[in-house]
């Protein structure tokens, strides 16, 4: 974590010398005012402006604007006043601190690319806002952790890295963890990964990592997709739709990086994820349209295009997941164009076979400031999915509720479980920044998952 972030109660007097002073911060302002002016007064910056109280967007980017100020200004070290407010969450401002702070620039030569972010930023409260703090930085550094999963090269971040950093991550911050290597995966019939890990000359890898606190009434599987560089394999994409492709695994990122925090936020729920890893290129070994895998569940899926092999790594998933026992199963994935065609590139699609739990994920995205919008799984379109010769094809009628076939035929891999899905296509990259979300991976889905883990 680039930038440090330190709180000292006690009467908010504001920053000596070089530093910023948030002295006017009221309720009432729209998200979009949640702004703040840097201004030269009496020897030293003044910060003025207006913090909305009532969401955590608004919240987290007034915080980001003091350290995209800082930063413009190529201030050191920041200190921020902030006035009694009640109603304040103080967590959501420190989040949008961190978040705003994070940088990936150890591929840079250069030593100043950009201005650099503040080291540190020191925050005045009137209340002890310890704890506060303590949350925001393991739920940051875990949304940090997905993000420099995600912006690592692909052929940085292969299968057998991503396992072998899970594997420091679990250590590190208390997690069980197993993981299936090529040869497991056969032994384990996982033929939906394994088809198409089939053109790569990286193995594929399972991560499992869990979270067993004593005394959960809970058990909650979580399954990312985790395809670690997406050409389209033989059905390959245009050279433009391949050059964000490294960004297919931010399901397993955002996964690995959600159970990361769990054990310091201490929550009371069991929670196992499954992390699907595997490239997807082509090559004479690649499987082919017409092929038939048979997954692990027993069910035959016709590959007809291969470049929607999301479905097919995940349908090995979600069965594993079912087979643990979890009574609950969340997967998230960068899935289909057509969720990005539907919602756009901030908004998430939510699917699932219970409304219950699809309202507790919007829900959750939305105090997490992580917007998720409900797609319907319509019967209807199950003869879409329909193969002339095995149980289903992996893609849907062209130019047609492609967000919503995929999440159909995932579907059929869940019997028996409560089930959503979480397309991400469109969110878990960002192309510019904007305020706490940064260009690049952006840790979708994280915060969704603390969130929504942290109510049940
Ligand atoms: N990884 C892509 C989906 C994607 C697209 C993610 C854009 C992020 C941004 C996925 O594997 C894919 O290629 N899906 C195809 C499915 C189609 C062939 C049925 C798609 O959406 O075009
Ligand atoms: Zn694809
Ligand atoms: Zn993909």
């Amino acid at each position: 974590m680039p930038l440090a972030v330190s709180v000292q109660a006690g009467e908010a007097t504001g920053g000596e010398g070089g530093s910023f002073r948030l002295d006017a911060l009221a309720e009432g302002a729209a998200p979009g005012e949640a702004k703040f002016r840097a201004e030269a007064a009496g020897g030293r910056v003044v910060f003025r402006g207006t913090i909305s109280t009532r969401d955590a967007e608004s919240i987290r980017s007034a915080a980001a604007s003091v350290v995209d100020e800082a930063s413009r200004l190529e201030l050191e070290q920041v200190s921020v006043a902030i006035p009694p407010l009640a109603e304040l969450d103080l967590e959501q401002f420190f989040i949008g601190l961190h978040l705003a702070g994070y940088r990936f620039d150890q591929y840079r030569q250069a030593s100043k690319p950009e201005h650099p972010c503040p080291a540190s930023v020191l925050v005045e409260t009137a209340v002890d806002a310890s704890g506060a703090l303590a949350r925001a930085l393991a739920i940051s550094s875990a949304v940090a952790l997905a993000r420099d999963l995600v912006n690592e090269p692909p052929s940085v971040m292969t299968p057998s890295r991503f396992a072998e950093i899970a594997g420091s991550v679990a250590a590190s911050s208390g997690l069980q963890i197993r993981v299936w290597d090529e040869e497991e995966c056969r032994r384990e019939r996982l033929g939906g990964l394994l088809g198409v890990a089939a053109g790569s000359v990286q193995p594929p890898r399972v991560v499992k990592a869990s979270y067993v606190p004593g005394g959960a009434k809970e058990r909650v599987a979580l399954v990312g997709k985790g395809i670690t560089f997406d050409s389209g394999g033989l059905s390959l994409k245009q050279p433009g739709s391949m050059m964000t492709m490294k960004t297919d695994m931010s399901g397993a990122a955002a996964v690995l990086a959600a159970l990361s925090a769990l054990p310091a936020l201490g929550l009371g729920v069991e929670v196992h994820g499954y992390m699907m890893l595997t490239e997807n290129l082509p090559s004479g070994s690649a499987q082919k349209p017409g092929d038939v895998l048979i997954t692990r569940s027993g069910k035959t899926i016709e590959v007809l295009n291969t470049d929607a092999e999301g479905r097919l790594v995940l349908a090995d998933g979600l069965t594993l997941a079912v087979e643990e026992g979890c009574g609950t199963v969340v997967d998230i994935a960068t899935l289909t164009g057509a969720c990005v065609v539907a919602l756009g590139d901030e908004v998430a699609g939510v699917m699932g076979n219970d409304e219950a739990l699809v309202e507790a994920l919007r829900e959750a995205g939305t105090k997490a400031a992580e917007p998720c919008w409900p797609l319907p799984l319509p019967e209807r379109y199950e003869s879409d999915i329909k193969s002339e010769i095995a149980d289903m094809k992996n893609i849907g009628k062209a130019g047609s509720a492609g967000a919503i076939t995929a999440g159909l035929l995932l579907q059929r891999f869940v019997s028996g479980a409560r089930w959503a899905h979480l397309d991400v296509a469109g969110p878990a990259r960002a192309e510019s920044n904007r305020g706490w979300i940064r260009q690049g991976g952006t840790g979708f889905g994280v915060m969704t998952f603390l969130s929504w883990l942290a109510g049940l």
